[in-house]
């Protein structure tokens, strides 16, 4: 019996959710194993009820069961409350406390798909990129962080830090996983400005010396977003800082054709929160337009990283990977040629092909 807490959250996330507990309903049956589920709030919806973006008691119980499925926070409703009191302090309360440092974000492009981004299909050939971005340090979490008053106007300051060991743990979960892949990390920073950086060179130049299996390569980042359009197949895994590793990510994302595509996994040391990529996108909610792969996806990267259970990640993986490359799409992804349809039929189409496979 595995154990996991599932936080839905707002806009679109209790829809992708569903479907992907659909997805793990399926994996029992097919793979003889069993799942007890712990739903909270998290988020607005949350708010809404206790009055803080997440409750204490919820964030023990994460840390405590260490394996979290998420699916998104955030909406218009609170987007005037102070950053201590937004639906994405829950993320951030999660991330800290779980100490999920390193997040891991898959970019795969599927064939079928190839023709529906706006970069060249030309150049999407063979794209596969797992962006690995630091989630617990840098300008997100750094102090002080406030806004204050200042002479006549107001000023706002974030902090940028980083220490050797917060660099080189994620460095080495980096490392790790391009062993697993084509070898090769582009570690990306802003060197020729950032004190951070320049220590984030050094650091995985350091870590880079028990890898020599591995090549290793640096890039500005203003250079990677350009070289990421340029050439997007000459990447294989993406080391990056926080704040770069969000920017760079949705980038990427637009290989696969749609944000809706992409899952996440967020790991420390025995813990995993996995969430798709995409936001609450409060605007098409309820509408059955949401697109639940990346909450899949993200399901299968839990089954794989927190359970060890790598026959049904697989499984999940390519039942995914058949169904959107027989053509059925979301909303999202909508175009000629290609078949929409909605949240639900989506996810059913992915648990029919898991369970006839
Ligand atoms: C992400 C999101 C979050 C982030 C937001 C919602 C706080 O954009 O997971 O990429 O910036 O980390
Ligand atoms: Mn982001």
């Amino acid at each position: 019996m595995y154990k996991l807490i599932v936080l839905p959250g707002d806009g679109i996330g209790p829809e992708v959710i569903v479907e992907a507990v659909k997805v793990l309903q399926a994996v029992e049956q097919k793979f003889d194993l069993r799942f007890e589920i712990e739903e909270h709030l998290a988020g607005g919806a949350c708010i809404d009820v206790h009055g803080v973006p997440i409750t204490d008691e919820t964030v023990s119980c994460c840390k405590e069961t260490g394996v979290v499925l998420l699916g998104a926070v955030g909406g218009p409703k609170w987007d005037d409350y102070p950053l201590e009191q937004r639906p994405e302090k829950a993320l951030m309360r999660l991330r800290r406390e779980l100490e999920v440092f390193t997040n891991l974000r898959p970019v795969t492009v599927y064939d079928r798909l190839r023709n529906y981004s706006p970069v060249k299909p030309e150049l999407l050939k063979g794209v596969d990129i797992l962006i690995v971005r630091e989630l617990t340090g840098g300008l997100y979490f750094g102090e002080p962080k406030k806004i204050e008053k200042w002479n006549n106007e107001e000023r706002a300051v974030d902090t940028m830090v980083y220490t050797t060991s917060e660099i080189e743990r994620v460095s080495v979960a980096a490392f790790e996983a391009a062993r697993k892949r084509k070898k090769k990390v582009m570690s990306v920073d802003k060197s020729n400005v950032l004190a951070t950086s320049k220590l984030w060179r050094k650091v995985v130049i350091d870590v880079a010396s028990h890898y020599p299996d591995i090549e290793l390569q640096h890039m500005l980042v203003d250079n990677c977003a350009m070289q990421l359009i340029l050439n997007p197949s000459g990447f294989d895994v993406i080391l990056t800082e926080n704040t770069f590793g969000d920017i760079l990510s949705d980038e990427a994302s637009v290989f696969a054709g749609s944000l809706g595509m992409l899952p996440s996994a967020s790991l420390g040391i025995g813990k995993g929160m996995f969430e798709p990529v995409h936001g609450s996108a409060p605007d098409i909610m309820g509408k059955g337009k949401a697109n639940p792969v990346g909450a899949i996806k993200s399901l299968a990267m839990m089954l794989r990283h927190s359970f060890g259970e790598d026959s049904a990640a697989n499984s999940i993986e390519n039942a995914v990977s058949d169904v959107i490359n027989a053509g059925y799409v979301t909303a999202d992804l909508t175009a000629e040629g290609l078949k929409l349809e909605s949240t639900s039929e989506m996810g059913d189409r992915i648990v029919d092909q898991i369970l006839t496979s």
